[in-house]
């Protein structure tokens, strides 16, 4: 989601008159967009602020200026607390309020010019609709595009920022989405992702007042011309409802993938996470899901060594894994994070056992992707490239099941005639985190 809002923050700066520049040396403004989901991700943040600083000064050297802005989670969780720790912050605004980023610059320059040096700090939670102030999307997004449809979340796990962070849960409304839907797909986009923090609570309201369900609007997306591809992400297992399930062997555009967070597969705790569903929950809804379309490939997230988490616990996780069988998955090691009641408990786990369970885990769900990468050598899939690879000549894309794939092609011309298109590549050749591909039908490729 910090994607799609740098894009809309780029968005709304264009209207001021500013575009996006290569690196950080050129910039007169840098906005650090930030996580506040564990505590790595958010304490990167302020060794990079050391690092623009230093940038900062060269270009004073030079005669010219620039701002720093903190922006997304980190700056909503720690508002003034970011002011104080890097005191040369110009800017500090939470993902509630970047819509008005103009505003405060224009408040910055005016006390830069009277020579008084503070931080212009908006993390409110305002009543009004950012959406509805940001306007259109301006710039071009590619042929993968992110689209929010829902944001917050108000199921409060217990070990997880997002509730305070983000906020309350907020559903955008039907027509609003798809006129943006529109809109990407008029300026090149094949592919959308629908993102929510809980994005299968989604119950946008529609032209007739009423709220629709996430598989409603997607069976409207599914009618626009030229938009190939939807996926969704991320969801909440208890949210896996009934009509979302049958969508997905029903709608031609959504993707054989999905990722479900199912966190822990230990009952004791997944209660004590707060998680409301258990791990026999979980694999009855993978069950339904596969019946209603077979070739699903899962991901999914884990957190070993959350407070009270025992060898059997854990057993539990690996016994969940093995019964699911993923195509890929991110696991992380339980971070306690301020104000969150998890942290707070007793019981934490020491490092050293989260970093053998974290190694165990991540074997076996290495393991499991090998497998399903090797599974898919030989067989003829529609991959959308949109990006070029490493080597020259290489272009990047991805296959239905989210595998990077990437294939070479005998020039530049060749290569640039692949982007923005779905093209049916045979897959070739599986390494560690992504397939190799090439055409199957060379007129096709543009060859
Ligand atoms: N510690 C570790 N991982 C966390 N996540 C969320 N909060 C924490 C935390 N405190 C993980 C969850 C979630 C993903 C986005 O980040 O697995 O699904
Ligand atoms: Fe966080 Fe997801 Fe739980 Fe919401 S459902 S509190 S976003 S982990």
């Amino acid at each position: 989601m910090n994607v799609y809002d740098s894009a809309r923050m780029a968005d709304v700066l264009a209207v001021i008159g500013y575009g996006a520049c290569e690196s950080a040396e050129d910039a007169d403004l840098v906005i650090l967009n930030t996580c506040h989901i564990r505590e790595k991700a958010a304490e990167k943040v302020y060794s990079e602020l050391g690092r623009l600083d230093r940038m900062r000064r060269a270009r004073r050297r030079a005669g010219r200026d620039m701002l720093i802005a903190v922006a997304g989670c980190v700056a909503q969780a720690e508002g003034t607390e970011v002011a104080r720790r890097a005191p040369g912050v110009d800017l500090v605004v939470g993902p509630q309020t970047y819509h008005h980023l103009p505003r405060m610059l224009a408040q910055t320059r005016e006390a830069k010019a009277r020579g008084a040096k503070a931080t212009v700090i908006d993390t409110e939670f305002p009543a009004d609709d950012k959406f509805a102030h940001l306007g259109d999307v301006a710039g071009r997004r590619g042929a993968s595009a992110f689209l929010t449809v829902q944001e917050g979340c108000d199921r409060f796990c217990s070990f997880c920022v997002v509730p305070y962070t983000r906020g309350t849960e907020f559903s955008r409304r039907l027509p609003e989405i798809e006129a943006e839907a529109r809109h990407l797909v008029a300026s090149g986009a094949v592919e959308i992702t629908l993102l929510g923090q809980n994005v299968n609570a989604y119950h946008g309201i529609g032209e007739n007042g009423e709220p629709g369900s996430l598989a409603q609007l997607m069976r409207r997306l599914d009618e626009i011309d030229g938009l190939a591809r939807l996926r969704y992400t991320t969801s909440h297992p208890a949210d896996m409802s009934d009509d979302l399930i049958a969508a997905h062997g029903e709608i031609a555009s959504l993707m054989p993938f999905l990722h479900l967070p199912v966190q822990s597969g230990s009952d004791r705790v997944l209660r004590a996470m707060n998680r409301r569903h258990k791990a026999g929950d979980y694999l009855r809804i993978v069950e339904r899901l596969r019946a209603a379309r077979p070739d699903l490939a899962l991901s999914s997230d884990f957190i070993v060594g959350f407070p009270g988490e025992s060898d059997a616990d854990f057993e539990a996780t690996l016994a969940l894994v093995r019964a699911v069988g993923f195509a890929q998955a991110y696991s992380f090691k339980y971070s306690p994070r301020p104000g969150t009641p998890a942290a707070e408990r007793a019981d934490q786990v020491p490092e050293p056992i989260k970093a053998e369970r974290l190694a165990r885990l991540q074997a076996e769900l290495d393991g499991q992707q090998r497998r399903f990468n090797i599974a898919c050598l030989g067989r003829v899939v529609p991959v959308l490239f949109d990006r070029p690879g490493r080597q020259p000549a290489q272009v990047l894309g991805r296959s239905p099941y989210m595998q990077a794939v990437h294939m070479d092609m005998p020039d530049d011309r060749a290569a640039r005639a692949c982007m923005g298109r779905v093209i049916d590549v045979e897959l070739t050749e599986a390494l560690a985190n992504s397939l190799s591909a090439r055409p199957v039908d060379t007129r096709e490729a543009g060859l």
